[in-house]
């Protein structure tokens, strides 16, 4: 099942061709001004699913009560790492709804309320969690 949702995930990113490209990744941690205005944002639009310090929901492994998967950490201890920048800023920006067919879970896109700049600040502030190997191995993947 997973796998399956996982097969069409790539197949669709690998279909879907999205034109505004962006061309600032890697996204750093290195600015403290970025990540500030990122945690903002990140309170004000995710703390309610992912959790205040990017925790994710309880038992975010299982689904929730409509049977959609729940909210997964993004400090580090799940798997956000895995992707590069411009997945996860995809993610953010369009959701999973405009990046998978027949997608009925809760990721939602944001980019009619936070613009390209606000996406980037927020993944300088997930990025502030996470420990510094995942972060090097993370950054060298987006470049
Ligand atoms: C209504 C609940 C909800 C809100 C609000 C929400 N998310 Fe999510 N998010 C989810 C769920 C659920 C998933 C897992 C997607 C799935 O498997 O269906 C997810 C997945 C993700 C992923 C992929 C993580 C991974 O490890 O693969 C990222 C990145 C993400 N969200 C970032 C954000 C950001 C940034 C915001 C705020 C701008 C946000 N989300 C707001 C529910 C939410």
């Amino acid at each position: 099942m997973r796998l399956k949702l996982i097969i069409t995930f790539l197949f669709t990113l690998f279909l879907t061709e999205i034109s505004n490209a962006h061309n600032h990744f890697p996204i750093t941690r290195d600015s403290e001004a970025n990540i500030l205005k990122g945690k903002v944002l990140y309170e004000q639009h995710c703390a309610s699913c992912h959790m205040v310090n990017l925790t994710g929901a309880v038992d975010w492994k299982g689904v929730d009560k409509d049977g959609h998967r729940k909210a997964p950490p993004l400090n580090g201890t799940g798997h956000t790492w895995h992707h590069n920048d411009e997945l996860l800023h995809k993610i953010i920006k369009l959701g999973f709804a405009k990046l998978m067919n027949n997608y009925e879970g809760k990721m939602v896109g944001f980019g009619d309320k936070i613009d390209d700049a606000g996406i980037d600040n927020i993944l300088s502030y997930i990025k502030s969690y996470w420990t510094d190997d995942i972060y090097e191995y993370q950054i060298s993947m987006s470049k």
